[in-house]
Order: C-alpha cells, then structure tokens, then sequence
C-alpha cells in the first residue's frame, strides 16, 4: 500500500488510522512528507490553542527506585548513581518558588521510592494545594495500587503522568527485568482515567529492539486509551545501563511522530521533552513547530539535577529554575509562540467536565 495522500487525508479528517496504515507513513518518510505533517500538526495546534505553549515546573525529587528498567540511569542496578531525596519541606519551597517564577503546574516526578508512602505522598500534594489553591499538581511517581492512586487524588492530584513504555509485551520484556509488564502498567493507565485523573502516557522513540509495527501498536494503544497528554522523546543510551552501547533515538522520526500524535489527538497536551532538547540544540523548539505545545522546564534545586541522570548528556542541569524559564521564554518567543502561565488543562476533558456537572 502506498496511497500516502490518501493515508494522510484520512488522518488529517478522522484522526484514526489503521495498523498497515501507519507502517505505511513510517516506512515511507521523507523530509517533505515531514515538513507537511508538521505544518498540518502545527496548524491544528493553533486551532485548539492558539499560539500558547503550557509550561509545567518539574520537581525531581528522588532519584531512588525500586525497579531496574535496562534503559533507565536510575535503575536499583546501578550502583554508580548517587541517591537523593527532597525532604517534604524541600519539595513544598521547590513548589512556591516555581508558582513565584509564573508557574501554574508543579509535575512531582521520582522513582518507586518506598519511603515516600501514601501519607507521605498526600501531605505534600495538601500542601501546594492548600498553598497554592490555583495550581494544578502533577504525579509522575511510577505504577501503584488503584487505592494508592484514589488517595493521591482525593488529596486533590490534577493529573498523573506514566508512559506505557511500549505497548507490545514481547518488546516491554525486553525493555524491563520479568516482574515488570506491559499488562500491570496499562491497568495503571485505566485505573488513573476511572478515578478521574487527566492522564498522560507515551514511548521513548527509537528504543532498543522497536520495529515499526511496535511504534504502530504504541499509536492504537494511545488511541485506545485517549489520555489527556502524551508523553513522548527519544531513548538516549545511559552508561550505566545495560542499553549503554545502544543507539539513540532520532531526532526526526520522534518530530515526525509529535505531528502524527497532533492529527490523531488534535486536542492532546504533547510536550517537547527534555530528551527532545538533549539530542539536538534545538529539539524543542522544532518539537513545537511540529505540533508539540507543552514544555517542562527543570525547577528541581541545582543541587540534586545532575544526580536525576536518567540518559547521559542530560541538558539543564547546571541551571537555575529562573534561568531555565527564561531560556525557554526566548526559544519559543523567536518562533513565534508565547509561554503562558495558565493551568493548561485538556480543552476536552474540561469540556467533558462541564457537561457532567451540567447533568448533561
Ligand atoms: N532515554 C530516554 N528516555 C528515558 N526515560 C527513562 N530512561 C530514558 C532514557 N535512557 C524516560 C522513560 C520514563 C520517563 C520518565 O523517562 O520513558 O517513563
Ligand atoms: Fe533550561 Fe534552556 S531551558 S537552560
């Protein structure tokens, strides 16, 4: 099959796609097909919000995991890493100082760290909340129990963020030591819709052993779940890992992929990701100009940043959370869009939101 006009119309009206059909657009990229779908994405972008780019304030604030993903600098394996934690105080002032700097999200992201317990967890979410009523708290803390996740959410969590990794099982088992699945962590993704979370999931391009029949699967698996944001950047090798000798991902086909998200999820958040910035100097703003409109800029102490090392060459790391937001402010002011401060909810979901409190 080669009809990619009519591949793309499809896309382009529907949003839906069929397994062969995005093999076909994968295995069929060129730079001009690339540039259309990026002028496509970026338009429908607009429509839904403007030029507006949403930044979110990422705290890191643990490096200590349970688990020993073979991509991941952070993996229990790796005795080079050096461990921190925030303390709840730290995490709270990392919180005031990023809503002082403008912003209106603060993602909590760590490893499976046992020691931040579910009351531990909810104290601090109370906290900001409590704090800082008119912001909206994001959890990137890995898979937990369904009631872990309801308590983390009637302490008043917003959203929660955990990419699927993969979607097909034979390629996350080669991905992640046995008693890590493929089939646990899409039922996190389920439990964190049905309790109300706006929920964002994704895939690293280019990891180990993808084919792309595996990143087809990813986009009907996203297409499936409907999350409210996508998460998506390309696997950078680790040295400490057992993917240290493997390939990064590139640079173009994970721009490509951002476009192809935008016109399947017109309304999706889509972040240009750290790792998008880390393997090309301008990653993220071409993210943008692919249909990407959400950037997550470091807001973790200085002290701790080179320590969350999940993939070598890490960029932001030696910056302040001010500096990093203006940084930021001025890459995407030069193409042409504007970084606001707003909550950034999901137009759909807010809209879905309201028809239920309407009793609609
Ligand atoms: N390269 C790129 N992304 C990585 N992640 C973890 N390790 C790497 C790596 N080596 C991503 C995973 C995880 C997210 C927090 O970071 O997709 O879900
Ligand atoms: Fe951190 Fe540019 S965004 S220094």
């Amino acid at each position: 099959m080669t009809d990619i006009p009519g591949v793309i119309q499809k896309l382009s009206d529907t949003g839906d796609l069929t397994r062969e059909e995005i093999i076909c657009l994968l295995e069929n990229r060129t730079p001009e097909l690339q540039a259309f779908l990026a002028e496509k994405a970026s338009a429908t972008a607009r429509k839904h919000y403007g030029n507006k780019v949403f930044v979110r304030g990422l705290i890191e604030f643990t490096n200590y995991c349970r688990n020993d993903c073979y991509y991941c600098g952070i993996r229990c394996g790796n005795k080079n890493a050096v461990r921190y934690r925030l303390s709840e105080e730290e995490i709270v002032e990392c919180a005031s100082h990023g809503y002082d700097l403008g912003f209106r999200t603060i993602v909590l992201q760590g490893g499976e760290d046992a020691y931040f317990t579910d009351e531990k967890m909810t104290g601090i979410i109370r906290s900001i909340k409590s704090i800082h009523p008119d912001c909206a708290v994001t959890l990137s803390i890995g898979e937990k129990s369904y009631e872990s996740y309801k308590a983390f959410f009637d302490a008043g969590a917003d959203r929660y963020l955990l990419r699927h990794e993969t979607a097909d099982p034979e390629h996350y088992a080669k991905l992640h030591p046995s008693n890590l699945s493929a089939e646990n962590r899409q039922q996190c993704l389920y439990n964190l819709k049905k309790i109300g979370f706006q929920t964002g999931a994704g895939f690293m391009v280019g990891s180990p052993y993808q084919t792309a029949g595996n990143i087809a699967d990813d986009l009907l698996f996203l297409k499936k779940l409907e999350p409210e944001m996508i998460g998506i950047g390309p696997f950078i090798p680790h040295k400490d890992t057992v993917f240290a000798g493997e390939k990064a991902g590139g640079l173009e086909l994970t721009l490509y992929l951002l476009s192809i998200i935008r016109l399947m999820h017109p309304a999706v958040l889509l972040p240009a990701t750290t790792a998008l910035g880390t393997i090309d100097p301008r990653g993220r703003e071409q993210g943008i100009l692919a249909g990407a409109n959400v950037v997550m800029p470091n807001l973790s102490p200085v002290g701790v940043r080179k320590k969350y090392d999940l993939y070598d060459n890490k960029i932001c790391t030696g910056e302040e959370a001010a500096e990093c937001m203006n940084c930021l402010k001025n890459r995407i002011s030069r193409i042409g869009y504007e970084i606001v401060t707003d909550r950034g909810d999901n137009i759909k979901y807010l809209n879905n939101r309201n028809k239920m409190k309407e009793g609609k």
